[in-house]
Parts: C-alpha cells; sequence; structure tokens
C-alpha cells in the first residue's frame, strides 16, 4: 500500500458566538480570552504546528477580526520593541508567528452548525485530507493529541477521530463513537452517533473536538441535513463517508478542558498555571488560603 497523501492543511472553526461568556464576548470573541499568556486559539494553532501541519485555516464569522489580527505580523509593535531593545518580548513574538501566506481566513456566514462550518473551508483545503481542530477543547500534553493522531494515520490512512473516556451520563453531551478491532496503536471505528439520548450511547468514548478527514467529506456536508440541535452536524457526514472509508480512533490520555464552559475555562487556567515554575509555588499557598 502507497503511503497515505500528507496532512498539510487545518481547520479551526472560531464562528461561534461565545453566549455562554457574556458580557465578556461582547466585543472579543471567546477565541481569543486567554489561558494565562496565551488566547485559547493559541492552543490550537501550536499543537497544530506541533503535529507537522504547514497551512492554518480559520473558519470565522462577524465580530472575529481580531483573530486574524493576533496571527499577523505586527509592524508598529514590532519597530518599538526593536527601538526600545525589548528582545525578550521580540523572541515571544517571534515564537508564535506564522510564516507569510500560511494562514488563510474564511467567513461561516450563517451559523448553521460546525458541518457546515468546515464546509466553507472546501474551497481552501481542495482534494487532500486535512486535520480538524474544535478551539475550545485545549489539550494539555507534551506529545499533543493531532500528533498522536499523525502516526496512527501514516499507519491506517483513513480518517482518523480522536476520543476520550468520559462518564456515561455525560455522554449525551458529545458526538459518541462505537469501538471495534485494535488497529495499530488505535482502533477501528464501527459506529458513530452525535449527542445520543441518555442510556443510549453505543460506548462511553467521546469525540474530543481532533479529527483527521479526507476531501470526500465536502460532498457529503453540502448534502447533510441539519441533525441535533436543528444544526449541519460533523458527525452525520463522517457517519456516512464511513460507508464508503475506514474511521479509526485514536485514544487520547493527555487533558482536555474545554473551554466553551466557565468551569473548563478555569481549570485550563488552573492547570497551565501550576505548571509554571514561576507562578505555582505562590499560586498553591494562595489556594490553600482559599480554600482551609
Ligand atoms: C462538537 C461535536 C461533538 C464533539 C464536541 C467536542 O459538539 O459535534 O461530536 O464531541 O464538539 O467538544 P459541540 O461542542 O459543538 O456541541
Amino acid at each position: 500500500m502507497s503511503p497515505p497523501k500528507p496532512v498539510r492543511k487545518a481547520v479551526f472553526p472560531v464562528a461561534g458566538l461565545g453566549t455562554r461568556f457574556l458580557p465578556a464576548t461582547k466585543a472579543v470573541p471567546k477565541e481569543m480570552l486567554t489561558i494565562l499568556d496565551k488566547p485559547v486559539i493559541q492552543y490550537a494553532v501550536d499543537e497544530a504546528r506541533q503535529a507537522g501541519i504547514e497551512h492554518f485555516v480559520f473558519v470565522t464569522g462577524r465580530n472575529k477580526a481580531v483573530i486574524e489580527d493576533h496571527f499577523d505580523f505586527q509592524y508598529e509593535l514590532h519597530d518599538t520593541l526593536e527601538k526600545r531593545g525589548k528582545q525578550e518580548a521580540l523572541d515571544i513574538l517571534a515564537k508564535y508567528q506564522p510564516d507569510a501566506g500560511t494562514t488563510s481566513f474564511t467567513r461561516q456566514q450563517k451559523p448553521l452548525g460546525l458541518g457546515h462550518a468546515v464546509w466553507c473551508a472546501r474551497e481552501i483545503i481542495g482534494d487532500e485530507p486535512f486535520a480538524l481542530l474544535l478551539p475550545d477543547m485545549v489539550m494539555k500534553d507534551k506529545k499533543g493529541c493531532l500528533s498522536g493522531m499523525m502516526d496512527l494515520f501514516r499507519e491506517t490512512g483513513g480518517n482518523i477521530i480522536a476520543t476520550e473516556e468520559v462518564a456515561w451520563a455525560e455522554t449525551h453531551k458529545y458526538g459518541v463513537i462505537e469501538r471495534g478491532n485494535d488497529r495499530g496503536a488505535g482502533f477501528e471505528i464501527t459506529g458513530m452517533v452525535e449527542k445520543p439520548k441518555p442510556g443510549t450511547a453505543p460506548s462511553n468514548l467521546f469525540i474530543n473536538g481532533r479529527y483527521i478527514l479526507q476531501p470526500e467529506i465536502f460532498d457529503l456536508l453540502e448534502k447533510q441535513k441539519p441533525g441535533a440541535g436543528n444544526e449541519i452536524q460533523i458527525t452525520d457526514a463522517m457517519q456516512k463517508l464511513a460507508k464508503t472509508q475506514q474511521f479509526f480512533g485514536h485514544l487520547f490520555t493527555g487533558n482536555t478542558y474545554d473551554c466553551g464552559s466557565k468551569e473548563g475555562f478555569i481549570r485550563a487556567n488552573l492547570a497551565f498555571a501550576l505548571d509554571d515554575p514561576e507562578l505555582s509555588a505562590d499560586l498553591l499557598v494562595e489556594i490553600s488560603k482559599l480554600t482551609t
């Protein structure tokens, strides 16, 4: 078997309104709220870069222009820092600066669901496999969830979905997969369902927001009718694609924080701060003060 076409591009759907964080998200997109010193979106982009992604495709919406600014080269800032000899700050900017021509932005004109947002990237992705990262799901892991998926993809080709175990009582909040036989470092996926009714989930392995998909998904998304929540769901289109192509599961064992919720967002801030040698000692003292 010839090796699968490489995964060079990643899609980041960032059109959501972020109503759970109002009023913070009235003028600032939820993806720009910060976990420690980086905006939420930066974590998914870093994970993609670590996995070898070369082109970053953002599906934005109204009021999201600042995301584009964040990934642009800020000439005035750069110039001022240089004149002031602020090398440390310049190094930070350089570390996170995507190369010219490696980002693309397109708009999801109507909020019709995640599947529709992904479909909006079809022209930029073209005829090659691509990664999909939902930036609300912030992952903390040395290797990176997408890197683990890429290893599996090089072995199996096809489509890859990252999964994690969740309490059975929580399965109705997510997409859930049915696990088949082991395959390489992962396993075959024999079924999937978006937001199963309580008590009906085929497993407690939920889809954690990281995917590698073949471009044939776009034609299916184009025809996809609204599903759960009356939205066009990526899971429903993947279910159809699974009739003609293989899907494999990667079990992610790092930490995931759902930063679409306040609780997940605070947890993520705590986890990254406690990992920072400059902050952890004082923070632990503060936490113990607050909790005793
Ligand atoms: C989306 C996906 C779902 C996945 C979840 C992970 O749902 O449709 O399959 O489990 O992201 O966060 P949403 O969070 O948009 O409701």
